[in-house]
């Protein structure tokens, strides 16, 4: 089947099978390899990405639902060779070690501080419990989605877009 996808802001066509997930899409055709997939089972939140700005674990949809969206991944968040303030934060308050979950974890923080622009401790564990951790414990994790949040918030400086 013949899709058309908006994806970091640039539009493709591709001739798909019907079968191929969408996260196989980015990263085997596309190239976005920063999506990564942790068990391909929609478990682990590793492959996240928006579509049309909302969260959704692409291992759980094909890429033909995706034909005529937008799709933003993890690739497509920094501008101007500037980090967008959820990467930022994720970077100074030390919320990742292998790395592994982060771009997933990103995503997800993104959506959620669209809906929840000042969350408190619970409001971040409970958005983000479909996104799986192995190293971490979580702490710094939460930490830097609450920091992500005041850095977002009108005032602190160029808001970021969804
Ligand atoms: Fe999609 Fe784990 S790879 S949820
Ligand atoms: Fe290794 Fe989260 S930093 S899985």
């Amino acid at each position: 089947m013949r899709i058309t996808v908006s994806v970091d802001g640039t539009a493709y066509t591709d001739d798909v099978e019907p079968r191929l997930l969408l996260v196989h899409y980015l990263r085997d055709k596309l190239g976005k390899v920063g999506t990564v997939v942790g068990c391909d089972t929609s478990n682990c939140g590793a492959c996240t990405v928006h579509v049309d700005g909302h969260s959704v674990k692409s291992c759980s949809m094909l890429a033909v639902q995706a034909d005529g969206r937008e799709v933003t991944t993890i690739e497509g968040l920094a501008r101007d060779g500037k980090l967008h303030p959820v990467q930022q934060a994720f970077h100074d308050n030390h919320a990742l070690q292998c790395g592994f979950c982060t771009p997933g974890m990103i995503m997800q923080a993104i959506d959620l501080l669209a809906d929840h622009p000042d969350p408190d401790e619970e409001t971040v564990r409970s958005g983000m419990e479909g996104n799986l951790c192995r190293c971490t414990g979580y702490q710094n994790i939460v930490r830097a989605v609450r920091d992500a949040a005041g850095r977002m918030r009108p005032g602190a400086g160029p808001e970021a877009e969804r």
